[in-house]
């Protein structure tokens, strides 16, 4: 892992270098970030490191800490490690990037602008623009054209940042084992996250997006995140959650069904198989929007087959019905950030791509290139609020979608990565 860390690091320095000659600066410093306090309280929001500075280093928990890079010199980490006996104190640093860093530390915030060059009039700043910066003299605060740049190159990942995806997936599907048993021996909603947290000594803070939990017609919710304190009978489980490792995340849904719902289970079965039928068209210089087209095709056949409606899987798909019960994109960059940046920049000058016009949700506009980490997550829900327009139509089989309406939904979420010569499945060597 460290030297595939070392090769990682080379690449950003690499990157630097090229963005400080093609605009003009001598140094570069990145800022981890401050800590938030909710407004007129004196409680702190979980802390969450500025993305560009975990881009460096996998160091995550400090605050008001710098990188400073300079061309050709061994990049350097100072670190605040505040002496304050109300607070559990830092640690050093350990670590595989420590070999990599001059490190230093200080340990009062006063005197954080002591520990930085004097002179910063050719010194780009990365990182939250707090009140102080505003006069330390640095050339610019978060130059746009640095960012684009940055964000561009990030879409392209390293071994390293795969390696890291590949743990983070194999953490996350420890948890979604346990999450499925906890919902079959007949936990609730929120003891079922329970469980999920414990299963791999997760505090909430530290998943990377809150966890999806749903029961039965909650499935239905997207975006669920209001977990029922209750115990239920219930049938069927959508779970989307994932985990970390050195700052990269995992982005998995399973959905589960008890035994008897032989029904559901053919559905949680069919959009299995769109998943995989959708990673098996990934091919190199490929629009990603040809797979968001290929999630309608395959959900149009679902929508047939299973008899939500009553017409033929072309004109279901022709008449863009399949976008009642599939409204989602088909999936999204991911690495550093859960939605990666970078899904509608064109290239490093910041160029970006419009949205689609046939599909507003799909975040990812690009072809697929080499080095390319995404998601694919097709589902079939059954939410009321898109259907109701059409309650009585004859095209729709209401009592076979009434039949389903209790299971909310199915969604089965893979990351993959593209290599020159392979699409690997991040996911599946640890879940099915
Ligand atoms: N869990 C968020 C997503 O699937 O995009
Ligand atoms: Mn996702
Ligand atoms: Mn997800």
């Amino acid at each position: 892992m460290k030297n595939l860390y070392k090769n990682h690091l080379l690449k950003v320095l690499n990157t630097f270098d090229v963005i400080m000659q093609k605009h003009s600066y001598d140094q570069v410093i990145l800022y981890s970030g401050d800590e938030k306090v909710v407004y007129l309280d004196d409680n702190l929001y979980p802390f969450k490191v500025y993305i560009n500075f975990k881009y460096f280093a996998p160091v995550l928990n400090y605050p008001n800490s710098f990188i400073i890079y300079k061309s050709s010199e061994k990049p350097k980490l100072i670190l605040l490690q505040k002496i304050d006996f109300w607070d559990s104190q830092p640690h050093a640093l350990k670590g595989i990037c420590c070999d990599f860093f001059d490190i230093s530390y200080y340990n009062n915030l006063e005197d954080m602008r002591k520990q930085l060059p004097s002179k910063l009039k050719n010194t780009a700043f990365l990182g939250e623009e707090i009140i102080r910066f505003q006069n330390y003299g640095f050339k610019s605060l978060n130059n746009q054209k640095i960012i684009n740049h940055i964000h561009y190159h990030r879409c392209f990942k390293s071994q390293y940042e795969v390696e890291c995806m590949r743990k983070a997936n194999q953490i996350a599907s420890t948890a979604h084992k346990t999450a499925k048993e906890a919902f079959l021996s007949g936990k609730s909603e929120l003891q079922t996250h329970l469980a999920y947290l414990e299963a791999i000594a997760y505090k909430e803070a530290e998943v990377p997006y809150e966890n999806i939990v749903a029961f039965d017609e909650s499935c239905s919710i997207l975006h669920y995140h209001n977990y029922r304190k209750n115990k239920f009978l219930a049938k069927s489980f959508l779970l989307d959650a994932g985990a970390s490792y050195n700052g990269y995340h995992a982005d998995i849904t399973r959905t589960f069904a008890k035994k008897e719902y032989t029904a559901f289970h053919e559905l949680i079965e069919a959009v299995n198989q769109s998943t995989l039928n959708i990673i098996s068209k990934i091919k190199i210089g490929m629009n990603y929007e040809v797979l968001q087209e290929q999630m309608h095709l395959d959900a149009s056949a679902i929508i047939s087959n299973f008899k939500f409606m009553n017409i033929s899987s072309d004109e279901i798909y022709e008449k863009k019905y399949s976008k009642l019960f599939s409204p989602a994109g088909v999936g999204h960059y991911i690495g550093l950030q859960v939605h990666d940046i970078g899904n509608t920049l064109l290239d490093e000058n910041g160029t970006l791509i419009e949205k689609s016009k046939n599909h507003p949700r799909l975040r990812l506009r690009k072809n697929i290139e080499i080095g390319n980490v995404f998601t694919i997550e097709p589902g079939i829900y059954i939410i009321d609020q898109l259907l109701k327009p059409y309650y009585g139509k004859k095209e729709f089989n209401w009592d076979v979608i009434s039949k389903f309406r209790v299971f909310g939904g199915a969604r089965i979420e893979d990351s993959v990565y593209v290599s020159n010569n392979n699409v690997e499945n991040l996911t599946r060597p640890y879940l099915n």
